[in-house]
């Protein structure tokens, strides 16, 4: 059984188990020394932290090719914040992933993770991955896998029987098919949920996420989003990979974007896409003069429709429109969405 298990895990180079192999034998070795990094804060100290971390692959049948998948990459993370790392396909996401988890080594630069460097194995009880295509082994039912996941962490009997049930609810997997169904009988969206679940098994506080979303169904993204919002107000860290803007733009606290394995930007979305105060209006009707005063910008066309920015409190506007026996045709935030953002910053 340990030839079997052994031979399974040296397989999966791309993934968890590798990881949580190392993990297991504590062979994976700090990258470099302690970096001496100057903490912004004390009273919350970065979770994440690197400095100019690059990674260079080297490819090919003479190992004469090189691909620069992560160029130069500082960023940030706090603890408690849900961070989206967003960029097109081969942007970089996944090798900064593996790089923050020990999997690859950098080229050069730094980092640290929960307070020690890059590949440090005393992190790894404190920390949750759900890989980007993970591997999960077909012949055991979800149940068995994340039994096994759980004696990897040398996590107690009694505790896995209270967990792993209430992680299958929490990732919205059925009991009767965590139990019952070999997980070669599962749909994508089944085996993205025990991947989920597994990423958990360890109360981590730090969780990877690499596409959560992906091969979700719109019910399985909802319940996702929920998953992420719950483990967001339990005070965990997220760290996430994603394509779903959508998605990101409700979850999370502060994003980046990468791009050709360039940190393109990183910020809150409030400091990447402007203030949520202002409101762009379309309606009908109303006085001018007064519409005048509210959206001094406002456009008035020969159908009728009026357009402007609204700075001051729409609910008096509204109140104020009504009177005037004025109708609201439209109302969105002025700022673009994520997706508008993103595209800009990919394109331009
Ligand atoms: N093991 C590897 N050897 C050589 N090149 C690699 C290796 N892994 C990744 N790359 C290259 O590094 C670049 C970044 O890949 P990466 O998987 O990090 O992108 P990504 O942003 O996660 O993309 P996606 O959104 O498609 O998952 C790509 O050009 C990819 O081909
Ligand atoms: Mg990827």
């Amino acid at each position: 059984m340990l030839l079997f298990v052994d031979i399974w895990v040296s397989c999966n180079w791309n993934g968890i188990v590798v990881w949580q192999k190392a993990q297991s034998q504590n062979t994976m070795k700090s990258v470099a020394d302690a970096p001496q990094f100057e903490l912004d804060s004390q009273e919350n100290p970065p979770v994440v932290l690197t400095s100019e971390l690059r990674k260079v692959y080297t490819t090919g049948f003479f190992l004469n090719q090189k691909v620069e998948s992560l160029k130069s990459c500082s960023l940030t993370v706090y603890k408690g914040e849900t961070f989206g790392l967003l960029g097109p396909n081969g942007a970089g996401k996944t090798t900064l992933l593996k790089l923050l988890l020990g999997i690859i080594r950098p080229t050069s630069g730094r980092g640290l993770l929960l307070g020690k460097p890059l590949g440090d194995h005393t992190v790894k009880q404190r920390i949750g991955y759900l890989p980007e295509n993970a591997y999960l082994y077909d012949f055991l039912t979800g149940w068995e896998f994340l039994e096994f996941a759980a004696g990897i962490f040398q996590i107690p009997k009694k505790i896995q029987r209270e967990r792993i049930p209430q992680l299958f609810e929490l990732v919205g997997l059925s009991l009767k098919d965590a139990r019952k169904k070999q997980m070669r009988r599962y749909s994508k969206g089944m085996l993205q949920r025990v991947g989920m679940a597994h990423a958990l098994i360890n109360d981590p506080e730090l969780v990877f996420l690499d596409e959560p979303m992906s091969g979700l169904d719109p019910l399985g993204r909802y319940q996702m989003r929920e998953t992420i919002l719950t483990l967001k107000a339990s005070g965990k860290t997220i760290f996430f990979n994603s394509h779903i803007l959508s998605e990101v733009e409700k979850i999370c606290n502060r994003v980046a974007i990468l791009a050709k394995g360039e940190l393109v930007c990183s910020g809150s979305l409030d400091e990447l896409l402007g203030s949520t105060n202002t409101y762009r209006v379309k309606g009908t009707g109303g006085d001018w003069e007064v519409l005048k005063k509210w959206a001094p910008n406002i456009q008035f066309g020969a159908d009728g429709l009026w357009e402007g920015e609204l700075e001051e409190d729409y609910y008096d506007f509204l109140a104020s429109l009504r009177l005037m026996g004025g109708t609201v045709v439209s109302m969105n935030l002025s700022r673009p969405s994520l997706e508008e953002f993103f595209i800009h910053k990919i394109q331009g």
